[in-house]
């Protein structure tokens, strides 16, 4: 199977991207990016391809790096010049398990898809660049993140511009994608909106549950978000794509041992 065969090219016509129906396609996408911060393409694989998929990764995922952390919501050093209970330093727990790219199999259909040019101009016309690159990081160019029965990431912001995943398995109950559009911006940190926030209790709160075999695209430097904790037997797991704007883009020493546990 090619990766032709894992996308549902009727629904969502990518691969011309100067036909009238991608246009109108890439249209609503950037519209939806802009006006809300995210973009969901339902079905974006064929029917059973995301449970294959899932399939595909979960022995690697037994070896993945378990993630457990006290962050804030910037996943900044704690600042202590600010008070106790200032928003900025609200403790906030991620449990995870994550996957790296030099640990997905060679043959996964998930790798074939990240590595796949058309939907990486797709994804470059939505979010209005003429050209994404591949992420050249050992590790985090592709991520299979698993939350299983327990785990949760907690409330961020993200330092990416956006970010794409594609869900490959949805939990039975709990694993929400929760956002605020638009919380901060880049002149004003709105800590009265975090502290609601972080209160639970803020009125734009969007709180989706996603299905398998959905591709989102996420703007989450100005929208915190979050995925609620995981609860029964089906993990949740989930793929994230990770392009950037310039080439030759790779991580940190550090910034790979924190999310993976290793340098190399
Ligand atoms: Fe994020």
């Amino acid at each position: 199977m090619t990766v032709v065969d894992l996308i549902n090219l009727e629904k969502y016509p990518i691969l011309e991207l100067d036909a009238p129906i991608a246009k109108t396609l890439v249209a609503q996408c950037s519209h939806e990016l802009s006006k809300t911060g995210k973009c969901s393409l339902k079905q974006f694989l064929k029917p059973e391809i995301a449970a294959r998929l899932a399939a595909e990764v979960k022995p690697a995922l037994q070896d993945a790096y378990v993630q457990v952390m006290q962050h804030n919501v910037y996943f900044k050093k704690d600042d202590e010049t600010l008070p106790e209970n200032h928003p900025a330093r609200h403790p906030i727990t991620t449990s995870q398990n994550a996957l790296a790219y030099d640990r997905v199999p060679a043959d996964a259909g998930i790798r074939a898809i990240y590595n796949w040019k058309p939907l990486r101009d797709f994804i470059a016309q939505v979010v209005g660049l003429d050209t994404l690159y591949l992420h050249e990081d050992s590790m985090a160019p592709l991520n299979i993140m698993m939350l299983k029965d327990g785990d949760q990431l907690g409330w961020h912001y993200d330092r990416a511009d956006f970010v794409t995943t594609l869900l490959l398995q949805a939990p039975e109950t709990g694993g929400r994608f929760e956002y605020i559009p638009h919380l901060r911006s880049a002149d004003d940190e709105n800590y009265a909106g975090l502290s609601e926030l972080l209160a639970d209790a803020h009125p734009e709160k969007i709180s989706l549950a996603s299905e398998a075999g959905t591709l989102t695209l996420f703007q989450g430097i100005f929208s915190p978000h979050r995925v609620t904790q995981v609860s029964g037997a089906t993990p949740r797991i989930t793929s994230v794509l990770s392009y950037t704007k310039q080439p030759g883009v790779v991580f940190s020493e550090s910034a790979r041992k924190q999310f993976y546990g290793r340098a190399n």
